[in-house]
């Protein structure tokens, strides 16, 4: 497996956060897909869904994952919550490093992501609503493309990344065949 820690989840997870954390914990480089297809593209997220549509914007994020399995090392990466839901995307991330789900509640994307405007799946009415239908669709998917799963609701940014620096150690020393592991 390769040195790498890629954070998946929900939008409002934290994985921009805890990325930026652990990367700073372990001397690692960070990076985010939705940022490098905003500086990429010239353009936000919400002006690509908008002007090139969501199809679009999901054929960049493969690119950008086959992109970083070219010469990626000692990277923390934050994807892009829907990117793993492709099964190609998912199986390439398992293979550019050490998988980590950061579990999220509807109650708690819905706290943190008031008032914002970047989503463009959750604008409009019915916040709510979607929130709820996507996480219980995707949550199954988030799991299975993932080595490590943390319910993170009631746990510091600090924490957060330490648990995963404490697991991806023991992931290194076992090797792969490690069995997944759940906190909370
Ligand atoms: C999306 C999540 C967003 C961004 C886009 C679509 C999704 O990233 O890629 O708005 O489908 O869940 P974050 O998870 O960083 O918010």
């Amino acid at each position: 497996m390769k040195d790498n820690i890629i954070l998946i989840g929900f939008m409002g997870c934290g994985k921009s956060t805890v990325g930026k954390v652990l990367a700073k914990k372990m001397r690692y480089t960070f990076l985010d897909t939705d940022q490098l297809i905003e500086n990429q593209q010239r353009m936000s997220i919400s002006k690509i869904f908008e002007r090139k549509g969501e199809g679009w914007f999901r054929k960049i994020e493969t690119d950008t994952v086959k992109d970083m399995m070219k010469n990626t090392h000692k990277t923390i990466i934050s994807t892009g919550g829907g990117l793993p839901l492709d099964e190609k995307n998912s199986e390439m991330l398992k293979s550019l490093g050490f998988v980590v789900y950061l579990n999220v509640k509807r109650e708690t994307v819905l706290k943190r992501l008031k008032g914002d405007n970047k989503r463009p799946l959750l604008t409009g009415d019915n916040v709510e609503k979607k929130v709820e239908q996507l996480i219980s669709y995707r949550d199954p998917i988030y799991q299975i493309g993932a080595h490590l799963e943390i319910h993170t609701d009631n746990m510091s940014v600090d924490k957060v990344a330490e648990e995963i620096i404490r697991n991806y150690e023991i992931m290194q020393k076992k090797g792969p065949c490690f069995e997944k592991a759940r906190f909370n």
